[in-house]
């Protein structure tokens, strides 16, 4: 092997450049050549390919986002989708590619390999933590303490007027951006879809803590915990008092990664071309117990994520 590809595909992750460069300057040290592949799998598409080097990386590794930019390819999903961006790594002479993204990306590349035979390894790149079979993935760690610094800055003005604050964070299917700010953000109440949520109870909760002397309370908000201001309104009924709410957005997805994220992002690319190095068919590469391992992409696509009911319960204890 000495020619590779590399693409970002799904949402942006902060830590997503920082694993572009490694995998790039790595594979370089090895004589590899990598081709950078614009816009995730549309661009395979498009035949939006170019050849890269180590300058091509330079000054990336503090950046948010994907300087290769990336798309949530509706084309890909079909064999015609599929069959083209095929024919685009073939013009080259590429038969292994490196894909850094989430759920959607890693299942579109599993199909990939098994129509067209091009072989995969996956870097999981996504702020949502979603994926189960590694404990992290790329651009989390920095989500999470970009929530933090939101929670820091209400808490400072509802503190000061007494307010009950609900914060909305991402995460449709995955509360782990709700439940880990929370907890570390010392947040009252978190609302995720993994758990049910009683109303009733929480709205008890906020007027006991009134009671107690508590003027301030913080709500955290999974997007796919329900409908956000159905349950506001219901909530502000019950506890009778006026929430104020605040929705995140895409600040999360933005920002210069962490320590964390960037240097996982480099352990976890170097690992990747290691594994190509070694002749590795379908892989992704995860975080398990502060340790890099690998796994067979269709195993680890079938496992099913958990949330970490634990901390959901350490986090309320702690709420009161
Ligand atoms: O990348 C994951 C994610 O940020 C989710 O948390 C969120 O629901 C979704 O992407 C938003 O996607 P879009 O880019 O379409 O706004």
């Amino acid at each position: 092997m000495t020619k590779i590809a590399v693409l970002t595909s799904g949402g942006d992750a902060p830590g997503m450049n920082a694993c572009l460069r490694a995998v790039v300057r790595y594979a370089i040290s090895k004589d590899i050549d990598v081709y950078g592949v614009r816009r995730g799998y549309q661009g395979l598409i498009d035949g939006s390919i170019e050849l890269l080097n180590s300058r091509s990386v330079s000054s990336k590794i503090q950046r948010g986002g994907t300087f290769l930019k990336t798309a949530r390819s509706q084309e890909f999903t079909t064999k015609d989708g599929m069959e083209k961006a095929y024919e685009t790594l073939s013009a080259y002479g590429i038969t292994d590619l490196v894909v850094i993204g989430g759920d959607g990306t890693f299942r579109g590349g599993k199909e990939f390999s098994e129509l067209c035979g091009i072989n995969i390894i996956g870097i999981p790149g996504t702020i949502d933590n979603d994926l189960a079979y590694t404990d992290y993935t790329l651009g989390f760690d920095t989500a999470v303490n970009t929530v933090l610094w939101a929670i820091n800055s209400l808490r400072d003005t509802m503190g000061s007027h007494g307010r009950v604050s609900l914060l909305e964070v991402m995460g449709r299917h995955c509360g782990d951006i709700a439940l880990y700010a929370g907890i570390c953000g010392g947040a009252e109440h978190i609302l995720i879809p993994e758990i049910e949520y009683d109303l009733d109870e929480i709205a008890a909760d906020l007027r006991k803590s009134q009671k107690r002397g508590k003027t301030s309370n913080m709500i955290v908000f999974a997007e796919g915990a329900g409908d956000r201001d159905a349950v506001c309104k219901e909530l502000s009924e019950k506890a009778g008092v006026k929430i104020t709410t605040t929705t995140l957005g895409h600040i999360q997805r933005g920002g210069s990664p962490t320590m964390f994220d960037r240097l996982w992002a480099t352990k976890m690319a170097v690992h990747a071309v290691e594994l190509l190095l070694e002749g590795a068919k379908n892989r992704v590469v995860g975080i398990k117990n502060n340790k890099i391992f690998d796994e067979d992409i269709a195993v680890a696509l079938s496992k099913k994520r958990k949330i970490d009911k634990k901390l959901y319960e350490m986090a309320k204890i702690l709420g009161r």
